[in-house]
């Protein structure tokens, strides 16, 4: 099994940038399992699937032939489902929504931890996934467990700023909001809650910068015994 890296957090934490930094930095696969449960919402929302049609959410898990490529020079992954590029429309305020509702149903939890499971066994070299449940559920052995959080203040703020470049059209109160909402439900669910690791770093994020979280992680790699090879941060 390669050594794996698990960051869980709430949503807005810096999970996404600070997973893609470290993957980069140490040459392992970058597993966006987010991005995962996105794709099921999407076709959800696009077939005028209930979130509460459990079966029909489930059967599109199933069917789902989801595919992330491998981080560009860039640190950017494209995210396709059914042949088709989604990496753009799974980012959307309302798939955001609907994924937090379609993830907490159990089956369709199971068919996406399966893949995970199964693109992080092929990785030869490493692996760095980033979600909810990596630590305590998908991977429980992994080498390095991070539960990366920040204020909801701050995580609502770095979320507004990101969709702005986006050229989305939201409010920030609108984004503390809807985080809340989307927290609330996370960690409230029955099938596995958000919730850190027992032995997870905890990891704070507010006032740090990204250089000084992903060096916090590689530290914590190296101590758990992975050898860095040359190469860096930059
Ligand atoms: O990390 P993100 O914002 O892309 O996650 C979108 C939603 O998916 C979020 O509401 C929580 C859910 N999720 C989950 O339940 N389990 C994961 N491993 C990853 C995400």
């Amino acid at each position: 099994m390669a050594f794996t890296v698990a960051i869980d957090g709430p949503a807005g934490a810096g999970k996404s940038v600070v997973a893609r930094k470290t993957a980069m930095a140490l040459g392992f696969t970058y597993i966006d399992t987010g991005a995962m449960y996105r794709t099921i919402a999407l076709q959800a929302l696009e077939r005028g699937v209930s979130p509460d049609d459990s079966e029909t959410v489930s059967c599109i898990a199933i069917e789902s032939q989801i595919v992330l490529s491998p981080l560009d020079a860039n640190g950017d992954q494209r995210v396709c489902v059914q042949g088709r590029d989604v990496t753009q429309e799974i980012r959307a305020p309302q798939v955001s929504q609907m994924t937090s509702r379609i993830s907490a149903i159990p089956q369709v939890r199971s068919v996406m931890v399966e893949l995970q499971r199964s693109i992080s066994r092929e990785s030869l070299r490493g692996v760095v996934l980033e979600g909810r449940d990596i630590g305590t559920v998908v991977f429980p052995n992994a080498e390095v467990k991070i539960f990366l959080t920040a204020s909801a203040e701050e995580r609502a703020k770095r979320r507004y700023l990101e969709l702005q470049k986006r050229g989305v059209e939201i409010s920030l109160e609108a984004v503390l909001s809807e985080q809340a909402e989307r927290d609330e439900r996370d960690s409230q669910r029955a099938a596995s809650p958000l919730k850190p690791a027992e032995d997870s770093r905890y990891l704070l994020t507010d006032g740090l910068t990204i250089v000084q979280v992903v060096e916090q992680i590689i530290a914590l790699c190296v101590e758990k015994g992975y050898r860095v090879e040359g190469g860096g941060l930059e």
